[in-house]
């Protein structure tokens, strides 16, 4: 089973951004952990990131020919407004998982808006890092 998992804007600059909401934990700690609960699940996981909304929506757009089963998205602010990125995640006939670090609903009220999550399966908000853990293993239940 293969898994894309995709991280938007900012998200590389995990460990050095609002350390106070997102943590202390870098982005290449954050890719060793799904690499390692990936492996203990036994499933392949790809990690890709980008600041750009047109390069997401590339890589949306080329799962859907190469084999991805399912895409776990933490689209960053694109969540919030970008209708360009939820069309090309509405294009493609796979279980989706949107996952947040922190927990949106507490923070500023543009935030509590997510154009993305209506074409998703579900999301996962707020649990930290380990919510891509969580998605992980919630997509294997959705691939089945
Ligand atoms: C975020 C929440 C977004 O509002 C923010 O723009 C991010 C990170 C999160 O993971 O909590 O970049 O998606």
């Amino acid at each position: 089973m293969k898994v894309l998992v995709m991280n938007g804007p900012n998200l590389n600059f995990l460990g050095i951004r609002e350390k106070g909401i997102y943590g202390e934990d870098n982005y290449e700690s954050l890719c060793k952990r799904i690499q390692a609960k990936a492996d203990a699940l036994g499933i392949e996981a790809e990690v890709y990131q980008n600041n750009s909304e047109g390069a997401l929506i590339d890589r949306i757009q080329a799962a859907y020919a190469d084999g991805t089963q399912g895409i776990i998205i933490n689209p960053g602010a694109y969540t919030h407004y970008s209708y360009a990125l939820r069309d090309a995640l509405a294009s493609v006939q796979m279980p989706k998982i949107e996952v947040h670090i922190s927990n949106v609903h507490q923070r500023e009220e543009f935030r509590h808006v997510s154009v993305t999550a209506p074409v998703c399966n579900g999301q996962i908000v707020g649990m930290g890092l380990m919510g891509y853990e969580l998605a992980l293993e919630a997509m294997i239940e959705l691939v089945k």
